[in-house]
């Protein structure tokens, strides 16, 4: 009897033990239960059409030259033109601005370098439509405003030309879609034109991380933070602000993406899988659109400030900013994290590298070198030195005197004429335009769902882990 007695005292104990357990586990750890509702808002993917293949690492006829037309002639348009002067096998041949006055001013960029005149376009909303249906063009170099990229660079793939587009090359998921699908459809190059993997301390830092100074790289981050006090009223239309004015999110990711993505081999090996957005509310935004337009800005959508967090198929993660708006120092933040040793742009250049992984004869004062600390300002450039990537060896001098962002625009054009004459892999295909411009339609996604992590889809649709490493390519 007693015997039983026991055994149930026991078994309530243990029962009261296990509901205590479960409520206290409950109370602690709540997320256990919900774990589904944290799953990333899904987006769609279309469906590759038959017979249609991905374009990685595509590979077109060689050109011996290169035969141009310009689209958009306004503040960036012309100084492209002039950086087109210098380089070798290219050739302007077509240029067009709705406005005839922007581009009778390119044609006299081409009249001073002594280069035969270009054919003219301007005047209508679609003028540019002839400049893609001209025999002597191989590619169309897009730079207007961002929401008249797509239908001109699906028009000119649609004639058969390249297309080098300015960023974000798409501002929705549908116009990233639509550029995957003509240029798989027509074995084409479109490329993004993003400048800024080709800044002297992005590149020489891309080529330590791909020669293993940093270790694995862990973490990227980047951004565009940039006060436009200075630019809003010049853009054509209003087309900026007007922009910020309609849409939450990122709108301009592209420069703070491009670098962080090469280093961590992005569709080359990784793969981003879902991000989570959180802005500040417009508080600058609404009273510069209120002096710029003399309109209302309660509507204002677009924060002062916006920051993505992104987590890859590998577990490594990404952290981009967006803000036009409050003064501060500019800043693309620019930044690796590795196993065995850090880059740091702004505010401070610099590195960290762990002592066992530099030789003494690469760096002076290598006992100063420590896991904890910037290493000496010989010992950076040391490094820089030795680390320099063949691109800037064979075009930092040229560049610097064609300039453009200090040399990095003149890089970006050399490269994409380069490749398309010796018929190499662009540097950036379109799976890197729709990589680095997603964060636009998606960080809305995410914001407008109380930050909630959005899928970020595989662009290459299988093909992500084809290429194991991101590699420029050269002709020898
Ligand atoms: N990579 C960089 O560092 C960088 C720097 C600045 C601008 N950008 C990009 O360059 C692009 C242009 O910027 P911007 O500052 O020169 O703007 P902008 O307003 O000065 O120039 C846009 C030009 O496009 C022309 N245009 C508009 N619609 C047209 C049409 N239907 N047909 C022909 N021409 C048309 C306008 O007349 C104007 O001259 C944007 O995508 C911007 O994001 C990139």
């Amino acid at each position: 009897m007693l015997r039983k007695i026991n055994q149930v005292l026991l078994g309530g104990i243990l029962c009261l033990s296990f509901v205590a357990c479960n409520s206290v586990q409950k109370a602690s750890n709540p997320v256990t239960e919900k774990t589904t509702m944290y799953q990333p808002i899904k987006v769609h993917t279309p469906k590759r059409a038959a017979g249609q293949k991905d374009v990685v690492n595509l590979v077109t006829p060689k050109l011996e030259t290169v035969r141009v037309g310009f689209i958009g002639l306004g503040m960036r348009g012309p100084s492209a033109v002039q950086r087109f002067m210098h380089i070798p096998g290219a050739k302007v041949t077509a240029l067009c601005d709705i406005r005839p006055e922007r581009v009778e001013k390119a044609q006299t960029i081409l009249e001073k370098a002594g280069v035969e005149k270009a054919a003219t376009y301007s005047g209508s909303e679609d003028a540019w439509k002839a400049l893609c249906e001209r025999d002597d063009v191989d590619l169309v170099y897009i730079v207007t405003d961002w929401k008249s990229h797509v239908p001109m660079a699906l028009y000119a793939m649609e004639k058969g030309k390249h297309v080098a587009i300015e960023v974000p090359g798409a501002m929705t998921m549908e116009e990233i879609w639509s550029l995957i699908d003509m240029a798989e459809k027509k074995r084409l190059h479109c490329m993004m034109l993003e400048n800024c993997v080709y800044d002297y301390f992005e590149l020489t830092s891309l080529n330590m991380a791909q020669q293993g100074l940093f270790g694995e790289i862990v973490h990227a981050e980047g951004s565009y933070i940039h006060a436009l006090d200075d630019f809003w009223t010049a853009y054509w239309n209003n087309w900026r602000l007007d922009y910020n004015a309609k849409h939450r999110g990122d709108v301009y990711p592209t420069h703070g993406m491009g670098p962080a993505c090469q280093a961590l081999d992005i569709h080359r090996g990784d793969k981003m899988n879902y991000l989570v957005s959180f802005d500040t509310k417009p508080f600058k935004g609404k009273k510069l659109y209120e002096k710029v337009t003399g309109k209302s800005g309660d509507d204002f959508q677009n924060g002062d400030h916006t920051m993505t967090m992104i987590k890859t198929e590998k577990g490594k993660t990404m952290q981009i900013q967006h803000n036009v708006m409050t003064p501060r120092p500019y800043s693309r933040m620019y930044q690796l994290t590795g196993t065995k040793g850090f880059a740091n742009k702004y505010p401070t250049e610099g590195y960290t590298v762990e002592p066992e992984n530099v030789s003494k004869d690469d760096v002076p004062n290598h006992e100063n070198l420590s896991s904890h600390g910037f290493v000496p300002k010989e010992a950076k450039e040391a490094l820089m030195k030795k680390y320099k990537h063949r691109i800037h060896i064979e075009l930092e001098e040229k560049a610097k005197q064609v300039g453009g962002h200090g040399g990095m625009d003149f890089i970006m054009d050399y490269r994409l004429v380069y490749c398309l004459r010796n018929g190499l892999p662009l540097d950036m295909d379109v799976y890197d335009l729709a990589e680095w411009s997603c964060l636009v339609p998606l960080s809305k996604i995410s914001l407008e769902n109380g930050s909630a992590p959005v899928e970020i889809p595989d662009f290459t649709r299988g093909a992500w882990n084809k290429i194991k490493e991101y590699r420029h390519a050269f002709a020898d």
